[in-house]
């Protein structure tokens, strides 16, 4: 069995959720026990904190914000991440500590690299094997999460050029750690991006065997 750590990150309407599902269904036909998670909310107490971070009705400022999302990280990595890395599983993950950078950061009041270092913090240090960005324009992005007629969160809520700098700060993380990262034109039909993480994971898979 081959530990690995894969999570999805991207803008909010960009398909990681339907992606993460083919990728594990996938993984598992093969023979692996996969775990599929989120942050916000893959545990007890990050179901509560996700509430509060994506649903509280008023402001939250934006060192308590980034503190929640650490502390839902502290308490998914530390409790159900790490071990199932340890039994040698595959931990398949929609957003991680680049979704912090990305969200936090721009809000321009926190800088990239103390949202970086908090996140690494409360998680002790732990990387992705692989992390997949499904690249959206965020006005693209927009007309599909208004096509689902579902309840806005908070960060969604939020305006175009908000959006906009998430997308760029995601494709400089991406940039500055080009090994990590798999980046994909998420507006290409779902199958022919299943099929390049596929490829991407067969690799890493093929080199760890
Ligand atoms: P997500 O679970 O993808 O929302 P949905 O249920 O709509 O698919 O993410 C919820 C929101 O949380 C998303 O707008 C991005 C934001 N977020 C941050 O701002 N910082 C973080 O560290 C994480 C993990 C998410």
């Amino acid at each position: 069995m081959t530990a690995l750590f894969i999570t999805f990150e991207g803008g909010d309407g960009s398909g990681k959720s339907t992606q993460a599902k083919l990728l594990t269904d996938w993984l598992e036909g093969l023979g692996n026990t996969v775990v599929r998670s989120r942050e916000p909310g893959g545990t007890d107490v990050g179901v509560e904190i996700r509430e509060i971070v994506l649903h509280h009705r008023g402001d939250i400022s934006p060192r308590a914000e980034a503190l929640l999302y650490a502390a839902d990280r502290a308490q998914h990595i530390g409790t159900k991440v790490r071990p199932a890395l340890a039994r040698g599983e595959i931990v398949i993950q929609d957003r991680y500590l680049d979704s912090s950078v990305a969200y936090q950061g721009a809000g321009r009041v926190l800088g990239a690299g103390e949202v970086r270092d908090l996140s690494l913090w409360a998680a002790e240090g732990l990387l992705p094997d692989l992390t997949i960005l499904l690249d959206l324009d965020e006005t693209v992005a927009r007309g599909r999460l208004d096509a689902d007629n579902k309840r806005f969160d908070r960060l969604e809520a939020e305006k175009n050029d908000f959006h906009g700098r998430v997308r760029e700060a995601f494709l400089e993380l991406a940039l500055a750690e080009p090994d990590r990262f798999l980046v994909l034109d998420a507006s290409f039909p779902v199958e022919t991006l299943a099929d390049s993480i596929r490829s991407k994971v067969a690799e890493i898979l093929a080199l760890r065997a």
